[in-house]
């Protein structure tokens, strides 16, 4: 069985819906951990809840110290690598992750890493990607889950899917439409992961039959 990690920071309704594709079966996988750079995040008590060993490591010192930033990162990516290869982990998740990984992350789980995103990329990349779309004034925005690079909300993209924007919806009732389809096409990213049909060729995702 190959094991995933999954990163949080936030509520985790995308962690829930891929523990909850684990538990029937639907994903062949295994979590091996969940990895918080939030202390109060209710992710941990969602993998807690399921038997998931759910760890907080505190970014602090990383954030403190502004003049050497990156070295920093690189120590904090460490120490969550560190977790990740005690356990053989094939595959990381990020799901609802506030801090950009280090380049050295990335390269070390190249083509390994995914991660969620409330927008149609690239449109809307960073945060508030739901306002962005409703201030734009786009009749149509949507969800992508992508393969991480070093760059923000950038690599080679798995899978999207579409979402209306209505006249009177706000970032509330937007973000809600979203999430729905966040959490269908995160599952199904895994689920070809996992069953080796995601190949790969520079920017472009192929799904094997
Ligand atoms: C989602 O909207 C995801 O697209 C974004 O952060 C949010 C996380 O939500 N990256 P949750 O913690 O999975 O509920």
């Amino acid at each position: 069985m190959r094991n995933i990690a999954v990163l949080v920071s936030g509520r985790g309704t995308n962690l829930q819906a891929i523990i909850d594709a684990v538990e029937s079966g639907y994903i062949k996988a295994n979590i091996s951990v969940v990895i918080s750079s939030r202390k109060d995040a209710l992710a941990l008590q969602r993998a807690r809840e399921h038997g998931i060993e759910a760890i907080y490591i505190d970014p602090q010192e990383f954030w403190r110290d502004k003049e050497h930033k990156e070295e920093k990162r690189v120590e904090y990516d460490k120490k969550i690598i560190a977790e990740l290869e005690k356990r053989n982990v094939d595959l990381v998740i990020l799901a609802g992750y506030m801090l950009m990984l280090s380049p050295y992350f990335v390269q070390k789980y190249k083509n390994r890493i995914m991660n969620i995103h409330p927008a149609l990329l690239p449109s809307f990349p960073g945060v508030n990607a739901q306002k962005q779309a409703l201030e734009y004034g786009v009749k149509y925005t949507g969800a992508t889950v992508h393969f991480v690079d070093a760059e923000m909300d950038h690599g080679p993209i798995i899978i999207q899917d579409v979402v209306p924007v209505y006249d009177d919806d706000t970032e509330e009732t937007l973000s809600e439409r979203i999430l729905e389809k966040e959490h269908k096409i995160y599952v199904e990213a895994v689920k070809l992961f996992m069953e080796g049909k995601l190949r790969v060729e520079n920017r472009k995702v192929k799904i094997l039959k």
